[in-house]
């Protein structure tokens, strides 16, 4: 039941690329950007480095840290890289975080820091980085609590419903660079408490300018409801977990128009000069002859099955975020890539 549901969802975000086809570069390159420099960790909020399959349109906001912004000391150092980042990530006395904020604070990690959002000159989560594509301009909005210029005065409630939706308290709605239609998955109970961690931060005032785009964005309804509470059964919250986390980003190729390949989901691509393996469970071109367990293994210390440690950017995913993975979540994931249909594709072979 589970399944379908999330099945209908993911048709629905497929179907909802249609209109958007035009723009598909420029968002995918965007969220890539994005979604790899996430960590709000000291570095630049919107490194790129293997994101883009085609240079980027969109530089403005992720170019002058592109090439250099990740050097791999920096990747390996810190999992948890908020606190340093944004200063003050834990509002009370060290021990006593309370769950719902170190919930939210994992999830935070695991979608990639929110690093769109990352100000690097006010070192937090003060927004300002400028998106541009045809469709117009766009600044990542200023999502600490400051009263005036964040969103210190909306509610975890509205949060949530932002994160969702993308839709505003004010009604208008959010460009969708902001990877709402990903987060709709996201159980109402863990959009709460992101909600809640990023209300924990400091506030910082950064006065973000307004949006300047040809057209405002289609109001967005998930296909379904997002869930009040996490998915238990394993393989819906894998694939939940692989959604938000954007696997797919790195994992399948692109057709020439920047959209999604979903025939290759998963199967593998060539990302710059990085190949990302095919993680469909196909024996022989994939990890088919994995088993969950080693899966899992993988994705929190990065050492295959037969010895020896991934590398590149791979790596880095790991030492900033999937490292934190609960080894039900990093199960979860895994049962979910064992029940994808495997596709015979060898991306190394080209
Ligand atoms: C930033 C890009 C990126 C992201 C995001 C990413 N991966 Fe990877 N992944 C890679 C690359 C590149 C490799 C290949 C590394 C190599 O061969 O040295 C890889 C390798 C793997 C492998 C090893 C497969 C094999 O046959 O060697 C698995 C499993 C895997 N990734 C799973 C995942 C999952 C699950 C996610 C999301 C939770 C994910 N990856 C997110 C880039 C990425």
């Amino acid at each position: 039941m589970q399944r379908s549901r999330l099945e209908q969802v993911r048709k629905g975000r497929r179907a909802l690329w249609i209109p958007l086809v035009a723009i598909s570069l420029f968002l995918a390159l965007i969220i890539s950007a994005c979604q790899s420099g996430a960590e709000p960790e000291a570095v630049a909020p919107t490194a790129v480095e293997p994101a883009a399959t085609e240079p980027a349109p969109t530089e403005e906001p992720a170019s002058e840290p592109t090439a250099t912004a990740e050097p791999e000391e920096e990747a390996t150092a810190t999992p948890q890289p908020e606190e340093e980042a944004t200063a003050t990530p834990q509002p009370e006395e060290e021990a006593a975080v309370p769950d719902e904020l170190a919930n939210g604070r994992y999830i935070v990690n695991l979608t990639g820091g929110c690093g769109c959002h990352f100000n690097s000159e006010l070192g937090g989560l003060a927004g300002g980085n400028r998106f541009a594509g045809p469709f117009g301009v766009v600044y990542a909005a200023n999502i600490t609590p400051d009263q005036e210029t964040g969103i210190g005065s909306w509610s975890v409630e509205e949060i949530a419903s932002a994160l969702q939706t993308g839709a505003r308290p004010d009604g208008s709605q959010l460009y969708p660079i902001m990877p709402y239609h990903d987060f709709s998955l996201l159980s109402d109970r863990e959009s709460l408490n992101v909600a809640a961690y990023l209300l924990s931060l400091a506030p910082i005032a950064n006065d973000v300018p307004e949006r300047e785009v040809t057209s405002d964005p289609a109001p967005f309804t998930p296909v379904n409801d997002p869930p009040a509470e996490p998915a238990t059964d394993p393989v819906a919250r894998g694939e939940v977990l692989v959604t938000i986390a954007r696997c797919g980003m790195c994992h399948t190729p692109r057709n020439a128009d920047g959209s999604v390949n979903m025939d290759l989901f998963l199967a593998g691509a060539t990302v710059q000069d990085e190949t990302s393996a095919n993680i469909t469970p196909h024996e022989s071109t994939s990890i088919g002859q994995w088993s969950e367990d080693e899966i899992a293994h993988f994705l929190v210390t990065g050492m295959y099955p037969g010895g020896g440690r991934v590398t590149g950017s791979m790596a880095q995913q790991i030492d900033r975020r999937f490292s934190n993975l609960t080894e039900a979540d990093a199960l979860a994931i895994a049962a979910y890539l064992k029940s994808i249909p495997p596709i015979n594709h060898d991306p190394y072979a080209q």
